[in-house]
């Protein structure tokens, strides 16, 4: 039986209601009753309904809300979504006072309610996922010890770095991420309870006091905006988005990395997999799917915007919606997050060392201590560079007198400074790639992520 039924003559047919019905909602179902116990409870405070039926009522919910629980709440297909469930389901274990819960309020503050409490949990929990992640990283970045490797820019060599900078720097962007969720709450823990079908109520409602039970620090300025917006479920969802883009940073580099070409990772066994025609091949399939899915994260959010920008206020049905994008990405962003945490913690690395020219701005610096102007001692250094590419000099082979030839404000001493591993030692700049700075952000770091 629907909520509604009183001015209809008859029954939706089965293709309307089959379209129209929320399954999505259904793990709002803990949180629709924890907004309804604490709806009733503020009802019965300001004396719109009376103890006894508030007790009623309180008593029913308590068993339904540990039917929630347990996952034994009795669903029923003609259940039109989850708010109908419990009022339904109320209604068979307390009877009549079952129908008193829904005064004052309606599910279109109903609906905003439960997903507000339902991120504002979610968004805890994705932070803490996010840190976990994060001091993997930096725990492989303290083990890390004095393996240098290259950096790059527009994939070519750039300069040598540790090991531990490259896999510190994803590590920084997850704190970021965990934060953003964290900054979101003061947005989404607002209560919207009270606004009822979108413009109040005559009852003397204490939007307030229900908040207050529900632990929301905010409560609606606006009926219509507390009922009409969705901008905090974009918000949460665009933080999802923004760490699954930085996952897939991550990924991207992982897959690269597993290549015979760059060989800098084995994957641990079981965080690969095989393929069913090629014997040898073992597979980056978890970061590969985090890729994959953070595309689907990015389409999601696209999606969820899409619904909401054409809607006149307040509620409009479309936004049932909000939920297929939200809980696909949130579903998506527990596991990337769960499964690239376990395959960063057994990563092997071997990477192979950085090419000599990785140091060439090195030796350029040298003969800006010497009082060249940068971009004179950029070109002598390229000279030096084009010089070994025309012979066919293996740059490490290059001696002070090679450079000496090349260019005469070289001096002796010099061609020792193209070397990787000299030239991470002597770099000094501050949050730069040097064993300093690395000390520097793995303290930080664990300060931060405790
Ligand atoms: N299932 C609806 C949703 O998810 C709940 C609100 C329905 N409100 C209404 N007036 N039909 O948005």
């Amino acid at each position: 039986m629907t909520l509604w039924g009183g001015r209809f003559g008859e029954e939706p047919t089965e293709a309307a209601w089959d379209f129209t019905v929320s399954r999505a909602d259904r793990r709002l179902l803990e949180v629709d009753v924890i907004g309804s116990l604490a709806h009733v409870a503020a009802l019965g405070e300001a004396g719109i309904l009376e103890p006894g039926v508030v007790a009623e009522i309180e008593a029913g919910l308590d068993q339904v809300l540990a039917e929630a629980r347990s996952g034994s709440f009795p669903w029923q297909d003609g259940d039109e979504d989850v708010h109908s469930a419990v009022e339904r389901r109320l209604g068979e274990i307390v009877g009549r006072a079952a129908g008193a819960l829904h005064t004052g309020r309606s599910r279109n503050d109903q609906v905003a309610l439960d997903l507000r409490l339902y991120l504002t949990g979610a968004a805890e929990r994705r932070a803490a996922g996010i840190r976990a992640l994060a001091r993997v990283l930096v725990d492989r970045a303290e083990g890390a010890g004095e393996v240098v490797v290259p950096f790059y820019t527009h994939l070519q060599q750039a300069q040598a770095v540790p090991l531990a900078h490259h896999l510190l720097a994803h590590a920084w962007a997850l704190v970021r991420d965990a934060a953003r969720f964290e900054d979101a709450l003061a947005r989404i823990a607002v209560s919207p309870l009270g606004a009822g079908a979108g413009g109040g109520s005559r009852l003397p409602l204490r939007p307030d006091a229900a908040a207050g039970r529900l632990g929301l620090p905010g409560v609606f300025d606006n009926s219509l905006d507390a009922v009409g917006s969705r901008d905090a479920a974009a918000e949460y969802l665009w933080c999802c988005t923004q760490t699954m883009a930085d996952l897939s940073r991550l990924a991207e580099e992982v897959t690269l990395w597993a290549t015979a070409e760059f060989g800098w990772v084995t994957l641990a066994d079981r965080h690969a997999t095989g393929s069913s025609a090629l014997p040898h091949k073992k597979n980056p399939d978890v970061a590969e799917l985090v890729r994959g899915k953070a595309g689907s994260a990015i389409g999601h959010l696209a999606g969820l915007l899409a619904v909401v920008k054409g809607l006149p206020l307040a509620y409009d049905r479309d936004l049932q919606q909000d939920k297929e994008h939200l809980f696909a990405v949130d579903d998506d962003l527990a596991g990337a997050l769960a499964a690239m945490a376990e395959t960063m913690a057994a990563l092997e690395f071997h990477p192979p060392a950085p090419g000599p020219w990785t140091a060439a701005l090195d030796l350029a610096e040298v003969l800006v201590g010497r009082g060249v102007p940068f971009r004179e001692a950029h070109r002598a250094v390229g000279a030096v560079v084009a010089w070994a590419a025309a012979e066919g000099r293996d740059p490490a082979g290059i001696t002070d007198g090679d450079l000496q030839a090349v260019d005469e404000r070289f001096a002796d001493g010099d061609a020792a400074v193209l070397d990787p591993a000299a030239s991470v030692a002597a770099r000094r700049s501050p949050g730069g790639g040097s064993f300093a700075s690395v000390e520097q952000q793995i303290e930080d770091l664990r300060r931060l992520l405790g």
